[in-house]
């Protein structure tokens, strides 16, 4: 079973998704239907929404995120939004290095890198995402992948922040194409990042570290890659953008 440690944390990213006033209606709807989880239960909405999303989460078990970030305080960089204006806003989570934004905004290892430690190290958690393409898996290069992305976002992370970093292993080949990692596959590479941090810090910060699976993931699928012992919870893309989708997987994170 799931280490027990660790407590699960269920993570809906909308990516581009939802209106200011459809968010407050999925927002309405996420209240009360996830009000008794027992794990960590989080969305991550497009920056329009921050203000509407903390505002109606208050006092709820729900917490909010951002997609994205810079890692520069503050400075000549149109378009961008800093880590402290995430912290005003009252963020409390950020996904790094998601796999469109490395494919469609040049994210790279490098700059996957300076936003972590820009978010952890401001207290925040980030939620770095990692992952191998269908032609690397099929090439067998998928630790050799994963590895070098994982390495590359934990450099220079000291093990006082390490704490505030999630990683979301997240196979390209399975998001948003209904193609979900088999229970195998998703176990084999979640424990494989967990080694990995244990060979770069210690047994105790590898123990501790949540470890997602996303992709694909969906009410039907959801309890069987929960209960995997690697996998520490879910970033979720599609399904969590309907309220009863979400709360099937949040309740499947639920069974022991
Ligand atoms: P999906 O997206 O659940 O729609 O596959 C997951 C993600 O991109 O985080």
């Amino acid at each position: 079973m799931n280490g027990s440690k660790r407590k699960k944390v269920i993570a809906g990213n909308w990516k581009m998704n939802k209106t200011a006033a459809e968010a407050a209606m999925l927002i309405e709807n996420l209240i009360p239907a996830v009000k008794d989880a027992e794990c960590e239960v989080v969305i991550l909405v497009p920056f329009l929404n921050i203000s509407t999303a903390i505002k109606m989460c208050e006092g709820t078990n729900i917490r909010v995120g951002a997609q994205n970030c810079h890692f520069a305080e503050s400075g000549a960089f149109t378009g961008e939004i800093s880590v402290p204006m995430l912290i005003e806003a009252g963020v409390e989570f950020v996904v790094v290095g998601h796999s469109e934004r490395r494919q469609y905004f040049g994210e790279t290892d490098d700059s996957v890198n300076k936003k972590a430690k820009a978010v952890i190290e401001n207290g925040l958690y980030a939620i770095v995402c990692v992952g191998e393409s269908l032609e690397e898996r099929e090439a067998g290069d998928t630790e050799k992948v994963v590895g070098k992305q994982v390495k590359a976002a934990l450099f220079d992370v000291s093990s006082e922040h390490i704490g505030k970093l999630i990683i979301a292993y997240e196979p390209i080949w399975a998001i948003g194409t209904g193609r979900t990692a088999t229970p195998e596959q998703a176990q084999e590479v979640c424990k494989f990042i967990r080694e990995t941090v244990k060979n770069l810090y210690s047994d105790e910060i590898a123990e501790n570290m949540v470890i997602q699976y996303g992709g694909s993931m969906n009410p039907g699928n959801a309890e069987e890659l929960l209960a995997l012992e690697d996998v520490d919870g879910g970033l979720i893309g599609g399904a969590s953008l309907k309220a009863d989708d979400f709360k099937a997987i949040v309740d499947a994170a639920n069974v022991k």
